[in-house]
């Protein structure tokens, strides 16, 4: 009985940044021996970028790397390079992004990969796939720009906007994690690896999905769910508008901050306690308004109705009301707000994690459970904190292997 779900999987991660870290702590979380591949002397790049503290790794490292070791290996020099391929020997997967060729300017192809251990995953995250853009490096807020992120975020009279949440490097990292247990799973009947790769421009595609079919709808007619009236050839920026299924849209609450809003859906089945909650009974049963196709014309009217009751109240006060009348809603969370979240601690989506250079500090948790995998967030490593302890495993492993060799 195994105590985690990947307890057993070893993974060689020479991934940086933010987009293949993100995955391998979610591998290591899962109960997977990740051991970090680093530059000797000077590691990740993140280790030193947006310090808040001098010469002490950064928060943007320390939340990415967690419960991970750190083997310090010059991939240019002979000798580490032996060390590289006795730990691809003994592995399971090797995940990678950096830019593209660099594994190949190595010596690891996917072919010398598959003769060093035909049953090593090979998982790669770059910019793009196959085509004229392959050979191109990519960050975050360029693979927002060319899967179709960026054009559909913002307002329709303003510029296109990148979205806070890191959906092209740490969204992608969960594609790549995904991609790496389904690679995992088939080789228990194949007993094969195989070459996983993504791209991050695709994963962003994948999260466009909607407005890829927004796109096509518009050959049928005008998208009446957006608050436009007239529409080009491509799908446009929605502000705040779903734009889906149900209506929706971000209404101010009392206060007046940045942050002092509240996001609200309205579904068909909630008009009536939406009306009554704020005090339009007259509207529940007036043909303009009763139903979802006649209240369509009307959206941007009857959010101002709404948003006339939400000023008079806070945005805690609006969501707990609306809430017991059953109206889906939610709070517009400041990053303050999310930090003193209590529920957030309790679910441990938030953690306090020690660290014997830079102390206590705050990261964020796993998000999701397995009900026999308990994750247990320990720290970052230091750079090279295990060198010693993994090359003295892989020595002893290599004799492990004379010795069955000379008794065979
Ligand atoms: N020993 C020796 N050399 C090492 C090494 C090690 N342990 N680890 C890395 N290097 C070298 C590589 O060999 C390479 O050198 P080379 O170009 O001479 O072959 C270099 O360090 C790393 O190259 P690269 O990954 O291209 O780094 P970069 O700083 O120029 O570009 C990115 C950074 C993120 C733009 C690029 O890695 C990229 O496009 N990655 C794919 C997409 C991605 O992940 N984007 C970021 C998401 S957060």
């Amino acid at each position: 009985m195994v105590a985690k779900a990947l307890e057993g999987i070893r993974v060689v991660d020479m991934t940086h940044v933010q987009a293949g870290p993100v995955c391998t702590q979610l591998l290591a979380w899962m109960g997977a021996d990740v051991i970090k591949i680093e530059q000797p002397g000077k590691g990740d790049v993140t280790r030193s970028q947006l310090r808040d503290v001098p010469d002490v790794d950064s928060l943007y490292f320390t939340m990415l790397n967690s419960n991970k070791r750190s083997l310090e290996l010059n991939m240019k020099a002979e000798e580490d390079k032996k060390v590289f391929e006795n730990l691809l020997r003994s592995s399971d997967v090797l995940v990678e992004n950096f830019g593209p060729g660099v594994l190949d300017r190595m010596g690891y192809t996917w072919e010398r990969v598959q003769e060093i251990n035909p049953r090593l995953i090979f998982a790669s995250l770059k910019g793009f796939g196959p085509g004229p853009l392959q050979d191109a490096k990519a960050y975050e807020n360029i693979a927002q720009a060319t899967g179709g992120g960026m054009s559909t975020t913002g307002f329709p009279d303003g510029p296109p906007v990148v979205a806070g949440a890191q959906i092209g490097d740490s969204g992608n990292a969960v594609h790549l994690f995904g991609a790496i247990c389904a690679a995992l799973f088939q080789r228990t009947h194949t007993n094969r690896g195989q070459r996983v790769q993504i791209s991050m421009r695709g994963g962003i595609l994948n999260l466009c999905r909607v407005k890829i079919r927004d796109h096509q709808r518009l050959e049928h007619g005008p998208l009446n769910e957006y608050p436009q009236d007239e529409f080009g050839d491509f799908t446009p920026r929605a502000g705040n508008a779903s734009g889906g299924g149900q209506p929706g849209w971000c209404l101010k609450t009392a206060g007046g901050g940045e942050n002092d809003y509240l996001y609200l859906v309205i579904q068909p089945q909630v008009w009536k306690p939406l009306c009554k909650t704020i005090g339009r009974e007259e509207l529940i049963e007036d043909p303009e308004y009763a139903t979802p196709e006649a209240r369509l014309p009307h959206l941007v009217e009857i959010f101002a109705m709404i948003e006339e009751w939400t000023q008079t109240r806070s945005k805690w006060d609006a969501f707990k009301e609306l809430n017991e009348a059953g109206v889906p809603c939610g709070p517009v969370y400041s990053t303050k707000d999310i930090v003193e979240d209590e529920g957030l601690w309790n679910e441990g989506m938030l953690a306090k994690v020690d660290h014997p250079e830079r102390g206590e500090y705050t990261t964020v948790g796993c998000p999701f459970t397995l009900s026999d995998t308990p994750v247990e967030i320990t720290r970052s490593p230091l750079l090279g904190e295990h060198n010693e302890e993994i090359r003295a495993e892989l020595a002893g492993k290599s004799s492990e292997l004379e010795t069955a060799n000379t008794a065979g």
